[in-house]
């Protein structure tokens, strides 16, 4: 390998870490993760505690402000975000410039990022007060924007928010309500719906995160910086892994051919891998997983799909891979996306949008580390590079 040793002797040591496996680029009070004992803590709080007892705008305030409201500040909050859930008329202009086949991150990631063209005269990054609306603004807009990406691509009217429901009965609403008739949130439905909110909140630095902090380090405007994490976000080994997940489901199509996949996912020539399974940090059950789980079965069988049968292949599948030497050696288990597709899918949402989803409950996380980066000290991110190209050379004479 050609190493610029030029490059390292200038400029002192540092380390190579692809991938960043051991390198920490911030410090952070947001969120712990222990992955070696499946511990995930907010603020110090236990993620299974706060998706069992608290609820998704509870834990927005915890992750932004450091600690739990008191009720009144909760209240209050909640009013706040309730006063913001509208787009400006105008936007709704950006939603019809898109193609109507257009996959719905494509139009939310360009969404988000307009919103600086709205607020353009409110994104001072040194002041705590806009920072603070902003955070409000993105709470309370997210599910507004997302299902009306969904609306757009099946061409039915955009609903409006409505006040008198809760954050996640609201979001249900936009997307499964018509205009003249009315819409009635089934309350499991609508709990499952505000767990996945929580358990998607914040995970510390992950790629999209670490993507919102190195676009933030610039001194670029929120909007655009949750944009990235929108994007980076997308990809299959990130947050479009539940997609995935049920498309792997389909594809097995039959508990029958599940030993065939689990073979070509451990086949080394063969690029498949079992999506929903393994994960970074977590080398043990991931914590939102088991919480995951649990929500899957109480959705399933509220709707009478306990015998569905991509359930059936998703649980014969994690059956057969944990008791797999080559999963148990390599500690792949299953992650938060192996259960949260089937639980969206039950409640009626397209794969399509659960990424979309995923990027809703995020940015509660994206913004908490953003500012939390942005009222501190921070300097421009810029990793360095290990160079393998050419020595200098000439350019040919003519
Ligand atoms: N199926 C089969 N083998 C796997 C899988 C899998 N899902 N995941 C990892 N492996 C294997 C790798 O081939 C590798 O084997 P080797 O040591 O013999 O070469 C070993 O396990 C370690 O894998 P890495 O790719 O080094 O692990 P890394 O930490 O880089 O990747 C990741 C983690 C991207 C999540 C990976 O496990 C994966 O691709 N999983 C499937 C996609 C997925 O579910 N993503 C969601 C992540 S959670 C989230 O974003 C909310």
């Amino acid at each position: 390998d050609v190493i610029d040793v030029r490059g390292l002797v200038q400029e002192g040591v540092f380390t190579y870490d692809p991938g960043f496996v051991s390198t920490a680029a911030c410090d952070s009070a947001i969120t712990y993760i222990d992955g070696a004992n499946g511990v995930l803590l907010h603020r110090g709080y236990p993620i299974e505690q706060l998706a069992e007892s608290s609820d998704y705008l509870e834990v927005c305030y915890l992750l932004l402000k450091g600690e739990l409201p008191s009720a009144e500040e909760n209240k209050r909050f909640h009013d706040t975000i309730k006063n913001h859930t509208m787009l400006h008329d105008q936007m709704r202009n950006f939603f019809h410039g898109f193609r109507r086949d257009a996959h719905p991150m494509a139009i939310m990631c360009g969404v988000v990022g307009a919103l600086s063209a709205f607020y353009h005269d409110q994104m001072d990054v040194t002041s705590e007060h806009q920072r603070e609306i902003t955070a409000h603004r993105l709470i309370a807009k997210m599910p507004t924007i997302a299902a009306w990406c969904y609306k757009y691509s099946i061409g039915q009217p955009f609903m409006y928010p409505r006040n008198d429901l809760s954050y996640s009965e609201n979001f249900l609403q936009m997307m499964f309500g018509v205009p003249c008739e009315e819409y009635k949130p089934n309350p499991i439905l609508a709990k499952a719906m505000d767990k996945i909110f929580i358990l998607h909140a914040d995970h510390e630095q992950n790629a999209s995160t670490s993507t919102v902090r190195l676009a933030g380090s610039t001194g670029a405007n929120p909007y655009a910086c949750i944009a990235s994490g929108i994007a980076a976000l997308w990809g299959p080994a990130h947050g479009g892994a539940n997609e995935a997940v049920l498309d792997m489901l389909a594809e097995i199509g039959d508990e029958s051919n599940i030993e065939k996949y689990i073979a070509k996912a451990k086949d080394k020539d063969d690029p498949f891998r079992l999506m929903g399974f393994g994960h970074r940090v977590y080398k043990n059950f991931d914590p939102r997983a088991k919480v995951m789980a649990e929500t899957a079965h109480e959705v399933l069988t509220e709707l009478g799909l306990e015998n569905d049968p991509l359930l059936k292949i998703a649980q014969r599948l994690e059956k057969i891979a944990l008791e797999d030497e080559y999963f148990v050696e390599r500690k792949l288990y299953p992650n938060v996306d192996f259960y949260s597709g089937l639980i969206l899918k039950a409640i009626g949402i397209p794969t399509s949008m659960f990424t979309v989803i995923f990027a809703l409950s995020r940015t509660i996380g994206w913004f908490s580390h953003w500012n939390e980066m942005v009222s501190g000290n921070y300097r421009i991110g810029r990793p360095r590079q290990l160079y393998t190209g050419s020595d200098a050379r000439d350019y040919p004479k003519k």
